[in-house]
């Protein structure tokens, strides 16, 4: 006995490495528990143009290993609207669509907060996002691949900044939330790293630079997060220059760390996320995100999940800091 008997599928938002591998599993969970699953195109823009199409096995072969999203993705104006949102609840009636899966991030789950007020079937979120700014999950579907895009290019800037003896100012993705620079910091070695959670002060930047070069640090790296209170790389570098008259070159990785094929992480995440989401759906829960906490798959309220805010852990502050003496 199943709450549900076709469910629908789409990915919203900036796309994210594994929301391939995340349609892929909840088709295959669906289809094994004889479900029927509709692909929904291009996101809530799909659904309100009336664009999809059923799924079978092969619709999601050999796609596990690749960027971007099969379904395609948009950030839709018209979803913005009620008459959007009326007529994306009037193509699920139509479809005889009884359970909603989103793969997306904070817009996109939100975006069902929305739905709910125009239609009643079951929904459940899959956190796709590179920024893993989502409560209820340790890690979003995406983020490791980003980061692990991410310090691939750090490496190959202290390269050449080390052959200069320069100072890189490297902006990284994460809209306003800190986790990709953080890690990414840490992971590349970086002398600093300017989050979104913490205020920067351009006096500070330059004491670290100027200390790091008593210290005998010939070159350094400072990661800029997007959403950092001074700005991007190229505010800071321009910031520091004014204040210190120290030249510093500037490097936007920008959206190269949301494409790629997803690490083992981002796969397996997606994988578990898919069957844990469709398997519940069954069981009748609705409102939820599908998030994993501890390696333990937990369901948590929308509301919570895009509400409430993830905390940057303090202890990989301290990591940070002692570690870019
Ligand atoms: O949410 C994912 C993300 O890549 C953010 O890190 C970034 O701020 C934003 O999307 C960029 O969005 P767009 O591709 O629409 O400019």
């Amino acid at each position: 006995m199943s709450f549900v008997k076709r469910i629908g599928v789409f990915t919203s938002g900036g796309d994210a490495p594994g929301m391939n591998a995340a349609i892929r599993a909840v088709v295959r969970a669906g289809i094994y528990y004889k479900l029927e699953v509709i692909g929904v195109k291009r996101g809530y823009e799909g659904m309100i143009d009336g664009d999809a199409e059923l799924m079978n096995l092969r619709s999601v072969s050999n796609i596990i290993q690749k960027g971007g999203t099969i379904l395609k993705t948009a950030r839709s104006k018209q979803f913005m609207t009620p008459e959007g949102r009326e007529k994306a609840a009037k193509f699920l009636k139509n479809q005889n669509i009884d359970g909603l899966l989103a793969i997306g991030g904070n817009g996109t789950l939100t975006g069902l907060l929305e739905l709910r007020k125009h239609w009643n079937g079951k929904m459940i979120g899959l956190p796709g996002t590179i920024d893993n700014d989502l409560y209820g999950t340790d890690y979003t579907i995406g983020y490791h691949t980003a980061v692990q895009t991410a310090i691939e290019a750090i490496d190959k800037i202290r390269d050449t900044a080390d052959a200069h003896d320069r100072i890189f100012m490297v902006e990284v993705m994460g809209r306003h939330a800190g986790f990709i620079a953080l890690d990414s910091g840490i992971g590349g070695g970086a002398e600093k790293i300017l989050l979104p959670e913490i205020d920067t002060e351009v006096n500070k930047c330059v004491t670290n630079f100027l200390e790091g070069k008593e210290k005998g640090k010939t070159s350094s790296i400072f990661i800029v997060a997007e959403g950092n209170s001074l700005g991007g790389a190229r505010e800071v570098a321009t910031k520091v220059f004014e204040a210190s008259g120290c030249d510093c070159k500037e490097v936007v990785i920008g959206h190269i760390q949301r494409g790629g094929s997803p690490v083992i992480g981002d796969r397996v995440l997606a994988g578990k996320l898919g069957v844990f989401a469709v398997e519940e759906m069954m069981e009748g829960k609705d409102n939820s995100m599908a998030g994993e906490i501890n390696n333990q798959c937990v369901l948590t309220p929308i509301d919570n999940a895009v509400n409430w805010k993830k905390q940057i852990d303090p202890y990989k502050l301290k990591v940070a800091s002692i570690l870019a003496t």
